[in-house]
């Protein structure tokens, strides 16, 4: 596979900063993560969208994970207001779309219905269990979703490190100037640790470059945060990484822990950015015990490669063994689970807050440098923020 389409055939460009506000009187605000997406609709990396998705599609997405013309997309991208916000709406009036006190797109509604929330949570989490932190999240959401084609007129403002957020028309030219034609995505909400860079690097000796595009949108809150988070991947890549096969560049997305689903998801966009090849390992996207270890994978059964349009690879749980010496998995390590080197995400964030720095074949001292002192430093920054 070289060269990826965008999904649907055409990458969509909803950014228009000199769209004339004037007449506009209704606005609706949007949350963190409605603003996300609706600068990810209007830059392309949710193409073909165009706008909060109309009922049929909803429906569609949440029964058959595909649009209505059945194009494979699996996770429902919705704008929720309040019933009675809704009631000052109107079919076929443009509204202002707003977050704090900032205008940054409109949108002219198409239609409002209220969903099925047990439905969507059944369907897309796989459990109406509100502890779900994406269940929760799309639990405390308004009742209404209300539906249209959108304009982004104002990008939101970006982290401490601008350079690094590129819109998909970027990074596909970025791709064509590296020369790569085969290029593997890489999702992660978490410092890349031994595992992470032994998958990648596995994958990158079958394609020609590698695009690390870590999530920055809003995570649960013991996520480690991407400010933290950017400082380690710079560091882990300037000494472990070859310069010119691994492309850094964030995913400004919010997670929505839905395992499997989200999986699909977030394939399906990473195509969308140019790559050709995307990595699914243990427990993609997922969070407690609410997915099987590689429910992930399984899904991608239910599309053909055709029409997903992006190439799955396909990764065991990963771990360093003390017996070989090595990075390895199941699939290549005869060891008894003594020797591997295994530590769970609470237990390493656990270690970080507390200045313990977790074995150099879990994680390069290099990076958990980092992570320690952006563990010291948010927690001084929280505590003199208190009183
Ligand atoms: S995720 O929510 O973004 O998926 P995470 O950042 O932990 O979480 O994972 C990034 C990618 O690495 C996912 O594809 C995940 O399946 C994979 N992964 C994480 N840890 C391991 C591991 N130990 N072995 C194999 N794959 C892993």
């Amino acid at each position: 596979m070289s060269e990826s389409m965008p999904h649907g055939g055409k990458l969509i460009n909803r950014i228009d900063v000199h769209f004339s506000k004037e007449n506009i009187r209704n606005s609706v605000e949007l949350s963190k993560l409605e603003l996300s997406d609706l600068e990810l609709i209007a830059n392309g990396a949710y193409s073909p969208l165009e706008g909060f998705m109309e009922k049929r599609d909803y429906d569609s997405v949440v029964q058959y994970m595909r649009l209505s013309n059945g194009l494979p997309w699996s996770i429902p991208i919705t704008l929720a207001v309040e019933p009675l916000k809704a009631k000052q709406l109107k079919i076929g009036e443009t509204i202002n779309l707003i977050h704090g006190n900032t205008i940054y797109g409109v949108m002219t509604i198409k239609e409002m219905f209220r969903p099925d929330k047990k439905i969507e949570a059944d369907k897309v989490y796989r459990t109406i269990d509100p502890h779900h932190p994406g269940v929760k999240k799309l639990f405390d959401r308004p009742e209404i979703y209300i539906a249209g084609p959108i304009t982004l007129i104002n990008r939101p403002e970006k982290m401490i490190f601008e350079s690094f957020y590129l819109d998909p028309l970027q990074t596909r030219k970025m791709f064509k100037e590296l020369g790569w034609k085969t290029v593997v995505g890489f999702q992660t909400r978490n410092p890349v640790h031994r595992a992470h860079e032994y998958i990648q690097k596995s994958a990158l000796e079958i394609v020609d470059g590698l695009f690390l595009n870590p999530l920055v949108g809003e995570t649960k809150a013991d996520d480690i945060p991407s400010e933290i988070r950017m400082k380690s991947y710079q560091v882990l890549l300037e000494n472990y990484y070859p310069q010119d096969r691994v492309f850094l560049s964030v995913f400004p997305a919010a997670m929505r822990y839905a395992g499997p689903r989200e999986a699909i998801f977030h394939a399906i966009v990473r195509k969308n950015y140019g790559c050709t090849h995307f990595i699914v390992g243990r427990d993609h996207a997922g969070v407690g015990n609410y997915y099987g270890t590689y429910d992930s994978q399984k899904i991608f059964s239910h599309f053909t490669e055709e029409e997903l349009g992006i190439k799955p690879l396909f990764f065991e749980h990963s771990f360093y063994c003390r017996k070989c010496e090595n990075m390895a998995s199941a699939k290549t390590c005869p060891h008894d689970r003594g020797y591997h080197v295994i530590l769970s995400g609470t237990a390493v964030r656990g270690m970080l807050r507390n200045g313990v720095h977790p074995p150099k074949e879990f994680s390069r001292p290099e990076v958990v440098e980092i992570l320690i002192q952006g563990m010291i430093e948010t927690y001084i920054n929280e505590n003199s923020s208190i009183g």
